[in-house]
């Protein structure tokens, strides 16, 4: 299991949750052993990416099959099904932290924290950028971008404005992150795998990306095929921040992360 002290990621006290964008995400069973946590989530991995294919092969059956392997795998993991804790305390996976027993804890963390991301156990000295963090920033501008463009209606100078803004936000991330992010993942044994997933999904981003560029915007096919981009990037960053910066976290040293921040900054403020 990931040590709270090192993870980026902000961890309930009792240790039954991580907060990603003020919601509560239940943690794996911290009693699995190790082995058999490594194991499941090399499972889980797969099983996300045998979605992927079986998608893209318009394989209905086999695609309901794959995603039925990864809720049996996030209910062996913990993180879905029966809680793993016996002291009868409720679920409240999915639930915003501040509607939740936690919100006055929730929010005395992000009163101290300058990131409601940050770790609440490092020192203020300690809080530097580091490689998740400067992730999360982009993809909250990408969140945005993608909610505000599928709330547009016919062809306007907004949507066109958002989505050239939306194409341009992921296309340089994607660039900037492949180098300063996934390339050191992919040296590693534990985090190659969804390092190599990750960059499968950004070419799935990239193919509808270029399905909307050859899509008449005034048509209703346009607003059909940008619910499928924010879906799949909402998808994709979801993913990648409880799943693979927790890994990515146990993968990389400190003087990394913040390194690949630096590097990974620079080039995004580059295409500025
Ligand atoms: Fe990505």
């Amino acid at each position: 299991m990931p040590d709270s002290k090192q993870s980026a990621t902000l961890i309930t006290p009792d240790g039954r949750y991580i907060v990603v964008r003020g919601r509560l995400w239940r943690r794996a069973n911290p009693a699995l052993k190790s082995a058999d946590h490594e194991r499941l989530v090399r499972d889980l991995m797969g099983a996300r990416r045998e979605i992927g294919t079986t998608r893209r092969s318009g394989d209905c059956a086999r695609e309901i099959t794959s995603r039925k392997r990864v809720h049996a795998t996030k209910v062996a993991l913990g993180e879905r099904g029966p809680v793993w804790w016996s002291d009868g305390a409720p679920d409240y996976n999915r639930k915003l932290a501040k509607n939740s027993p936690y919100a006055r804890w929730y929010a005395r963390a992000c009163a101290s924290m300058p990131d409601e991301h940050a770790n609440i156990t490092a020192s203020h000295e300690d809080i530097v950028m580091d490689i998740f963090e400067a992730l999360r920033q982009d993809h909250d501008k990408q969140r945005t971008l993608a909610d505000k463009l599928v709330a547009t209606h016919g062809a306007s100078d907004e949507r066109e404005a958002l989505f050239t803004d939306l194409r341009r936000e992921l296309k340089d991330h994607a660039a900037a992150k492949e180098p300063h992010f996934y390339a050191p993942l992919m040296q590693h044994d534990l985090t190659q795998d969804r390092a190599r997933h990750s960059v499968a999904e950004h070419h799935d981003i990239d193919e509808l990306i270029e399905k909307l560029e050859d899509t008449e915007q005034t048509s209703p096919q346009w607003l059909a095929v940008a619910k499928q981009l924010q879906e799949q990037v909402t998808h994709h960053l979801d993913e990648e921040e409880q799943e693979v910066f927790q890994m990515a976290s146990k993968a990389l040293t400190d003087k990394q992360k913040s390194a690949l921040a630096k590097d990974y900054r620079r080039q995004m403020d580059g295409h500025d």
